[in-house]
């Protein structure tokens, strides 16, 4: 087809095309291109109701306006005070009903009437619009004007750091609510600024609580405050007041201020604080900015809890008589299968970083008893989950001459008693009510459910493998599955007696179920396993047996084998995921909120 001959109408349609283009390039009366004039030298503009555009067109017959006012505009600005403006063009419409006649019509009488009023509504429109510009560059000139002043007016204005009102108690912000009528010294951060005509309202933050601070007269006309911004360092003195009935302020108090300095500017503008850390902020951007994030209340709450769960744990340890030790995190051996080891070049050698203190923790118990460790662990996991890191706190424990059913108790005694004191010190109470407020501490005893009995719930519940097909006995019950289990049951499990085949070498069998062993893990809602351990085995035979059965050469392991040739005993111990754990106490969606600087597949910065 592409030789074909053009038709009769093409042929008339490109002739009209070319003459168009050439009286446009030689007529160029108004400036738009194709605009012709008429006999008397007036330009002539075409208006097309119904296929004329007011964006587009130009006024040329093949390139009419819409209306005429708009055809009108394209002539004259809107300043000029033409009374008639059919002096100024000969308009020529082409009605919505007449485009199949081709018939142009010079605007009638009434056509005219009505273009006159819509140059008039627009010139007042557009004059409207000029004053109101106007208006605004003026305010603004104003403004910068009272800006200026006000600076040159600031620069004056000195603020003198004397005791003259009164010697200044320095104190961190926690205790200021205790001082109430007394002058005081703060520094910190500006955590929340509000500006009124006569004050400043600075909401302080040191890291130990935060204080609402007023600044007026004096203190509101330095250029420092005038450049005030979120995250500045300052110090200040002022006298503590108790708030006025009804008003809000952290502490119930205020501080009056009578002098403060600037000691660091946060900057503002594009660099502002506030601007750089939103709630629609992009994940890897938050992850990038964890420094700054670190600073929000909702981390610094989280992670002064955590602070607070691992003091609880040492005291509960302290209390039962449970010794610290700090294992190392070079090693040569692993724990849980060589899957997840981060493996490094250790002076020629290989090492590995630690998946678990627990083979160490073992070797003390002859000297020190029961024992403990609160130690990072990690394991190079493969994929991204809510509750996996490649780096978390692991706290686990070895407790000699011990059977299992004292396992099982000292783990619920231990976990009862931690949340008990969380719920009872007013500061990690606070935070459980403002981050989890539904949060009800767990009832003694824990469900305790054996393995074969799990596999027949989710069976019976529906609750399929990956792959849609039931549990059967021997199944490692994944991740979703348990969650799932957990969830509908709704409060802490202890899943006990795993098969052997799932569990790693060092694990106790059951007597008389020699394909069980005396495992468990502790399960919580919404988070699924914080806890896994077992007793161990004490006989030297089977420990070999079990390095033979899960392929593991026995000669590294020789400081660990030692323990069951030296005075064995019946002995056990858990890990407990701390990120874990606080994700289930504060209701957080993701271990890494939990982690100050969380590691995951692909992130070790900041
Ligand atoms: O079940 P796991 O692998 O057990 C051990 O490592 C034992 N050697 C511990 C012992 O008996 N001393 O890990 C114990 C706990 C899990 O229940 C879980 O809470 C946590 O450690 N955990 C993780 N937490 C965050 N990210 C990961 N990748 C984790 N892997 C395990």
């Amino acid at each position: 087809m592409s030789d074909a001959q053009p038709t009769l109408v093409q042929q008339a349609q490109d002739a009209a095309s070319k003459l168009a283009t050439t009286v446009a390039e030689t007529l160029n009366i108004s400036g738009s291109p194709g605009v012709t004039s008429d006999a008397s030298g007036l330009p002539k503009l075409y208006i097309d109701e119904k296929a004329g555009s007011d964006e587009t067109g130009t006024g040329a017959e093949l390139s009419p306006f819409q209306t005429p006012v708009k055809a009108y505009q394209s002539l004259t600005p809107s300043t000029s005070s033409d009374a008639d403006p059919t002096k100024v063009a000969t308009f020529l419409v082409r009605k919505a009903d007449s485009v199949e006649r081709n018939e142009w019509v010079e605007l009638g009488t009434s056509g005219r009437k009505k273009l006159i009023k819509g140059i008039e509504l627009w010139r007042k429109k557009d004059a409207k619009a000029a004053q109101e510009g106007e208006r605004i560059a003026k305010e603004k000139k104003d403004a910068e004007e009272r800006d200026r002043k006000r600076r040159e007016e600031a620069k004056g204005v000195v603020l003198v750091d004397d005791e003259s009102k009164g010697v200044a108690k320095k104190t961190k912000l926690h205790a200021v609510p205790e001082l109430t009528g007394t002058r005081v010294r703060l520094q910190g951060w500006v955590h929340r600024l509000r500006s009124q005509k006569a004050n400043v309202f600075v909401v302080l933050r040191d890291g130990t609580g935060f204080i609402q601070c007023i600044l007026s007269g004096d203190c509101i006309k330095t250029v420092d405050a005038l450049d005030l911004t979120v995250e500045s360092t300052i110090e200040l003195c002022g006298s503590v007041e108790k708030v006025k009935e009804g008003q809000n302020a952290p502490g119930g108090v205020e501080v009056i201020v009578d002098w403060w300095k600037l000691v660091g500017k946060a900057p503002g503008g594009d660099e502002a604080f506030e601007g750089r850390l939103r709630a629609d902020t992009e994940q890897s951007i938050r992850a990038d900015l964890r420094h700054l994030e670190l600073r929000g209340e909702t981390a610094t709450s989280v992670m002064r809890f955590r602070a607070l769960l691992l003091r609880a744990f040492r005291e509960y340890f302290h209390k039962t008589r449970v010794t610290e030790v700090t294992p190392p995190c070079m090693v040569q051996t692993s724990v849980e299968g060589g899957s997840t080891l981060f493996e490094f070049e250790y002076y020629g050698a290989k090492a590995y970083l630690t998946q678990s203190s627990q083979l160490y923790l073992e070797t003390v118990l002859p000297s020190l008893g029961d024992v403990y460790c609160i130690q990072e662990s990690f394991r190079a996991e493969k994929s991204l989950t809510r509750r996996h890191l490649s780096e978390y706190t692991h706290l686990e424990t070895e407790l000699v001459f011990i059977e299992f059913k004292d396992l099982l108790d000292h783990l619920e005694d231990m976990i009862c008693t931690v949340v008990d004191a969380l719920l009872a010190d007013p500061v990690s109470a606070e935070i459980i009510k403002t981050l989890n407020p539904d949060f009800t501490p767990p009832s003694r005893p824990f469900m305790r459910m054996d393995y074969c009995d799990a596999i027949t719930y989710l069976k019976e519940h529906g609750i399929t493998k990956e792959d849609g097909t039931d549990h059967i006995i021997g199944d490692d019950i994944a991740e979703a599955a348990e969650r799932k289990m957990t969830d509908q049951i709704n409060r802490p499990i202890m899943l006990m007696n795993f098969p052997k085949i799932l569990k790693a070498f060092y694990m106790k069998t059951i007597d008389g179920r020699p394909d069980f062993t005396e495992s468990v893990d502790v399960l919580v809602p919404g988070v699924g396993e914080v806890v896994g351990g077992s007793m161990r085995i004490s006989d030297l035979q089977e420990l070999m047996d079990g390095y033979k059965r899960t392929g593991i050469p026995h000669e590294p392991y020789y400081w660990f084998t030692d323990q069951r040739k030296y005075g064995t005993t019946e002995h056990g111990g858990y890990g407990l995921g701390v990120e874990r754990l606080l994700a289930w106490f504060l209701k957080r969606f993701t271990v890494r909120e939990c982690s100050l600087y969380p590691r995951y597949m692909g992130r070790a910065t900041p």
